[in-house]
């Protein structure tokens, strides 16, 4: 568990897909129901939830889901903050830990497809564009990735699998 000097008491823990849903629907996809915001990899992938508050208080603000991609990298994808919750740095409290989690897993790369919008955010964390932009759906989209680990230094063997990616 990640805990962040925040004045909202925020910590990031490993959640359930099931709770990632309504903050997908909400943040992501409005228009659709919880069900239809499922993607295929959910079953395989660590999903990570932005917490504020305690015991009866708690409130799941924010979430991310990192899907293994073959042998030795990871996709996140379906990063969603509340609306009423973002610009306060929950969403780099939440990317610094899947980068955290990510490198641990020995995975050599981190890779995402980037609405437009977004990418001066993931852009300060050090990721860089990649190809053209696309569209997925009708919102367009850049490939945008960061070799891993972050520092360089001998000795870190890559042992990528979903469970690994759950640990640490
Ligand atoms: C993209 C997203 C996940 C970022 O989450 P967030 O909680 O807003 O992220 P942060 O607050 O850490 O940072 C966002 C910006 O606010 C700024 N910020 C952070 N804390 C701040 C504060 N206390 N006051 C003012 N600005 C602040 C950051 O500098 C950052 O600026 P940047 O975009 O130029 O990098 C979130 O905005 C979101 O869910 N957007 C809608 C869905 C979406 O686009 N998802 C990504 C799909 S690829």
């Amino acid at each position: 568990m990640i805990r962040t000097p925040s004045p909202l008491a925020l910590h990031v823990e490993e959640i359930t897909i099931e709770a990632c849903l309504p903050l997908r629907r909400v943040v992501l996809w409005p228009d659709l129901t919880e069900d239809a915001c499922r993607v295929p990899e959910d079953p395989v992938a660590l999903h990570l939830g932005a917490v504020t508050g305690a015991g009866h208080g708690k409130r799941l603000v924010g979430c991310l889901s990192l899907c293994p991609v073959g042998a030795n990298a990871v996709q996140l994808r379906k990063f969603a903050v509340l609306s009423e919750f973002q610009k306060q740095g929950i969403g780099t409290a939440l990317m610094e830990a899947a980068l955290l989690r990510t490198e641990a897993s020995g995975a050599r790369s981190l890779c995402l497809d980037a609405r437009i919008g977004a990418i001066p955010f993931y852009r300060r964390f050090g990721l860089n564009g990649s190809g053209a932009p696309f569209l997925k759906g009708s919102m367009e989209h850049l490939r945008m990735e960061i070799p891993l680990p972050r520092e360089t230094g001998p000795g870190r063997g890559c042992r990528l699998s979903p469970a690994s990616l759950g640990e640490g």
